[in-house]
């Protein structure tokens, strides 16, 4: 753990009040091949102890009343895995989304799944879509998996599909903004993330969320992520409340605009 990260991680005790607390949590949940390797155990084991962690930030996230929350299961370049690799976590994505589907709408979560989905196979598409339909009524917390997901991907198909547009004649192309592509991107209808948390020590994006995180909070820890408890987040979160966030302004720009300023 860096100096930095332990001055931090230093919440002085009690959660942030609700007003520091961030609105969308996006997390790279990296760590799982090396937290079953310290145990001597199969690389699989380290997936299916993520899962229970997966069901731990979400607790978290609904006991905190934070609105949304968007994790990194399998990345666009995942595929480059030994093949048996690839199965298993196919495998264990489908078995959790069976699972887990009822726990999630009793939980009132809306689970919705994010990535190019034309890669899976019919069997966990229709998973995916069961699981999403199970929880379509939930109006608590937003749980977006990212699966075969890339942030290139995602930039990408939002310029395919806003080039189609044009090319019908829908859209003029000098009328396309930031807002215009925004609204193209995978999940428009979210707002971009606050904090962006990644476990397992790597200081990287890895092509995750790469337009949405122009102005989030980057969090990196060396947690392995099957350890990210209650703890591990409370910390990240108190880590966060202490932050400015500017958005290009000056430091006494945002102390002069703040509603709790004392004048
Ligand atoms: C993250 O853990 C899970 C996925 C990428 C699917 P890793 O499997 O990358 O774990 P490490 O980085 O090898 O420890
Ligand atoms: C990022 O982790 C992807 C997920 C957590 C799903 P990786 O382990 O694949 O990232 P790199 O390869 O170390 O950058
Ligand atoms: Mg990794």
């Amino acid at each position: 753990m860096s100096p930095n990260q332990r001055k931090e991680d230093d919440s002085g005790g009690g959660p942030p009040a609700p007003e520091r607390l961030p609105n969308h949590v996006a997390v790279i949940m990296d760590g799982n091949g090396r937290w079953a390797k310290r145990r001597g155990l199969p690389r699989h084991a380290g997936h299916r102890a993520g899962v229970d962690s997966v069901r731990s930030i979400v607790e978290q996230c609904a006991k905190y009343r934070i609105p949304f929350l968007t994790v990194f299961a399998f990345s666009s370049e995942n595929w480059q895995r030994p093949q048996q690799e690839v199965s298993l976590l196919m495998d264990l994505f489908m078995s959790a989304l069976k699972r887990e589907a009822k726990r999630l709408c009793r939980n009132n979560v809306r689970l919705r799944v994010i990535g190019d989905l034309t890669a899976f196979s019919d069997k966990l598409c229709s998973s995916i879509r069961e699981a999403e339909q199970t929880t379509a009524e939930s109006t608590g917390l937003l749980l977006q998996v990212a699966a075969n997901y890339g942030g290139r991907w995602d930039i990408t198909q939002a310029a395919r599909s806003l080039a189609r547009q044009a090319v019908q004649g829908d859209i003029d192309p000098d009328a396309i903004t930031d807002e215009t592509l925004s609204a193209a991107l995978a999940f428009s209808q979210v707002p971009d993330p606050d904090l962006f948390i990644r476990t397992g020590g790597e200081q990287r994006l890895s092509n995750f969320l790469l337009w949405q995180a122009a102005y989030s909070e980057l969090y990196f820890t060396d947690t392995l992520w099957p350890d990210f408890d209650a703890a591990a987040f409370a910390a990240a979160l108190a880590a966060f409340a202490k932050r400015q966030r500017r958005f290009g302004r000056t430091g006494d720009q945002v102390i002069d605009a703040s509603p709790d300023r004392v004048v």
